[in-house]
């Protein structure tokens, strides 16, 4: 299919061109990626980035965190804002320290169980921890396959089952926590929400949004 063909030309831009980034490092912990997966989520890497080394060297467990207060939660959760993240990351480890024996679980519906995990922090930790094949889709790929598929500068505002069943259709049988974050990374650094760099983009070339002339989105301005 046309979709298939989008892979290899990111997985290959991929391989040149990710950032190191310490939560993609092969020593990074469950624990570890669910917490940058939590802090990412409404702040960009820059800024999590030096909050996430300070918060793992604090706490590199879920029990270590699970005996403070939640309020120790909040004070370490520096600027990165919408604070109520840092009570349910404390709550989280409660959690998984009393119901998991300590580990963080390993399968999409225990993890979405979890507080304050929803369907992407889940579908992101079972694959970037534990080599699940999920769809994980964050704003960055769902605005990715919003143009290089449907032809859309911008995503719908909330996700459908259309998309998820693009983006199922899109998970390959094999290397499926690569192919995730390569399209997240794709979106970050060159697909962005606001003057892409299509020129040097991987798939430029069969971008049903590049190849309609990229026609701006009609009606309300969304983000994304
Ligand atoms: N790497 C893995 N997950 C990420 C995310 N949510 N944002 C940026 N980089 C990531």
């Amino acid at each position: 299919a046309v979709s298939a063909s989008l892979r290899e030309p990111i997985l290959d831009w991929y391989a040149e061109h990710n950032r190191d980034l310490p939560w993609r490092r092969p020593e990074a912990t469950p624990w570890g990626i669910l917490v940058s997966e939590i802090m990412l989520q409404q702040t960009p890497v820059a800024r999590v980035l030096p909050v996430w080394t300070e918060w793992m060297e604090r706490w590199p467990t879920p029990e270590a965190l699970a005996k403070e207060s939640p309020g120790e939660a909040v004070r370490h959760w520096g600027r990165l804002g919408y604070p109520r993240r840092a009570l349910n990351l404390h709550a989280c480890a409660r959690a998984i320290t009393t119901d998991h024996e300590g580990r963080v679980p390993s399968t999409y519906d225990e993890l979405l169980a979890l507080p304050g995990i929803g369907d992407y922090t889940a579908a992101a930790v079972a694959s970037f921890a534990y080599g699940g094949s999920h769809a994980v889709l964050d704003t960055n790929v769902r605005r990715v396959l919003a143009r290089a598929v449907r032809g859309e500068e911008y995503p719908p505002k909330a996700p459908t089952a259309a998309e998820r069943r693009l983006a199922e259709s899109l998970v390959p049988p094999v290397g499926a926590p690569r192919w995730a974050v390569a399209v997240m990374e794709l979106g970050a650094l060159v697909c962005t929400a606001r003057a892409p760099r299509c020129e040097r983009c991987p798939v430029t070339s069969r971008c049903a949004w590049r190849l309609a002339g990229r026609p701006a989105h009609d009606g309300p301005a969304r983000q994304g």
